[in-house]
């Protein structure tokens, strides 16, 4: 029975030790990773940021090509454990922080720019969508790259607690014309994984899964 009174991070600190067991979780995480990988930048990036890394399935692979990575997250025990996986993989590029990059003031304490910034997952859980893209940009060094995966537009039963306040993923025009106001350009969509899942309605149904890869122009 879903918790109505739990708040977004409340909610991620109560599933994170069940996150990584769930096979369809993992095999989403791994499509995201390959993809990102892909499109990365040929050159290494020198400092990456991960916005909602969870547990880090994405996370630990991504690092391997970066010089350093700050990964943030609201939730307490995700990030637990991800710093469990840092400290037995011995991984040293990795820096993680509890941090609502979304929430006021929120972006305040993070420090640097960045020359690439990742997501997977995590875009459809900020109420804000421009917002939060307008302060990614505004977290970016001229010429750096991010890229994001998220659902498609659902049918808004992809999500199994009713009251979790989510957007049913996102129409790719209209997201696109987000990151462009948010000052973004070369703008380029691909579908990197279907979710086959049983949904809130006890019906199989498939979910598609895209990432959006795009520009911060050079001054
Ligand atoms: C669906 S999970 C995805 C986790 C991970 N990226 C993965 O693929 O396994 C979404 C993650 O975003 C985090 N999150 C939600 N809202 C956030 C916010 N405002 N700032 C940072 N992280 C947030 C949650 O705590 C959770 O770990």
């Amino acid at each position: 029975m879903a918790d109505n009174s739990l708040t977004g991070s409340q909610r991620f600190d109560s599933m994170a030790s069940e996150w990584d067991a769930n096979a369809v979780r993992a095999a989403l995480a791994d499509s995201v990773s390959r993809a990102i990988i892909a499109h990365m930048p040929v050159r290494r990036p020198e400092n990456a940021l991960e916005f909602g890394c969870g547990t880090g399935l994405v996370t630990l692979r991504v690092a391997l090509r970066c010089r350093m990575l700050t990964a943030v997250d609201t939730s307490r025990e995700m990030l637990r454990l991800l710093n469990e996986k840092i400290a037995a993989g011995h991984v040293p590029n990795i820096t993680t922080k509890l941090l609502d990059l979304a929430g006021e003031d929120g972006d305040s304490t993070l420090e640097g720019s960045f020359d690439f910034v990742f997501s997977s997952m995590t875009l459809h859980h900020i109420p804000d969508t421009a917002s939060l893209l307008s302060i990614l940009n505004g977290h970016m060094s001229p010429g750096g790259l991010l890229a994001i995966a998220d659902l498609d537009a659902e049918d808004g039963l992809f999500h199994d607690d009713a009251s979790e306040e989510v957007h049913s993923g996102f129409d790719r025009d209209k997201l696109e014309k987000m990151l462009e106001a948010a000052g973004f350009t070369s703008i380029s969509f691909i579908t990197v994984h279907v979710v086959e899942k049983k949904n809130r309605a006890g019906k199989h149904a498939s979910y598609p899964v895209f990432l959006v890869t795009a520009l911060k122009p050079q001054l």
